[in-house]
């Protein structure tokens, strides 16, 4: 048996925890009427009083701590004085880079009482993204986690975004291999004990295309219809796998 991937679990949970952490501190004060500028300093702050950083800031040009992507908005948001409104959905995605070694998690929030339409589409994306951790092991396939989201998506009347994926994470932020969100079965690389990367299905209550605004980081859907998200870090074992943003 192979133990040298239980340092790089170690590590890696302790970046997951923080970036977990904050997003705790977000559901604290998320409400009608705060700003996402105000979210994204909570993030700052919280990660940098835990000793770690900001992966998102700077990180090729994106200008702030965390995404915050609201609404229509897939993914990259960025954090603005635009304020948050009763019935928005919002997804806040943190990354903490501590020690060398990165966490990679995200929520989407509801801000007061949202519509049903919108509160079945977040509860649907957290499922998929369950179902695809529930799953993961040594020996299956990248395929299989793409089919069991796709699936349990596609049952619910909703499409599964495929210009944005999960990716591999540890001392780089984003590497091999690419998680796709949709997919068959028994294809593609079979998971190997101590990978490590991020499931983080973006799921549209309308067709799945998205484009990219001027700012040159904010992600939509073309069609205009609500987006939602959720992401944890995970590390594969020989019979499951451990979440490291809990
Ligand atoms: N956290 C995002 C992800 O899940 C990446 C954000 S990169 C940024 O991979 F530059 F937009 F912050
Ligand atoms: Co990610
Ligand atoms: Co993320």
């Amino acid at each position: 048996m192979n133990d040298n991937y239980k340092e790089s679990f170690e590590k890696t949970r302790q970046a997951g925890v923080i970036a977990a952490g904050a997003l705790k501190e977000v559901k604290k004060i998320i409400r009608p009427g705060i700003t996402t500028e105000e979210i994204d300093k909570l993030c700052y702050e919280y990660i940098n009083d835990n000793g770690a950083y900001s992966a998102p800031l700077f990180y090729r040009g994106f200008p702030k701590s965390c995404c915050t992507s609201a609404n229509h908005i897939v993914c990259h948001g960025i954090p603005s004085d635009k304020i948050l409104n009763e019935g928005d959905i919002l997804n806040v995605d943190v990354t903490a880079f501590k020690d060398g070694w990165h966490g990679d998690t995200s929520k989407t929030f509801e801000i007061g009482e949202v519509s049903i339409k919108a509160k079945k589409l977040v509860k649907t994306t957290y499922e998929a993204m369950m179902k695809a951790i529930e799953i993961i092991r040594e020996d299956i396939c990248l395929g299989d986690i793409g089919a069991v989201i796709q699936d349990h998506v596609e049952q619910e009347g909703f499409s599964v975004v495929q210009d944005f994926c999960g990716h591999g994470i540890g001392e780089v932020f984003h590497k091999e291999p690419n998680v796709l969100h949709y997919g068959k079965k028994g294809t593609g690389q079979k998971l190997k004990t101590g990978m490590i990367f991020t499931i983080e299905p973006m799921i549209n209550l309308g067709k799945f295309e998205t484009k990219i605004l001027n700012d040159g980081w904010t992600a939509v859907t073309k069609d205009k219809s609500l987006s939602a998200q959720f992401e944890h870090t995970v590390g594969v074992k020989a019979d499951g796998c451990e979440v490291f943003t809990l």
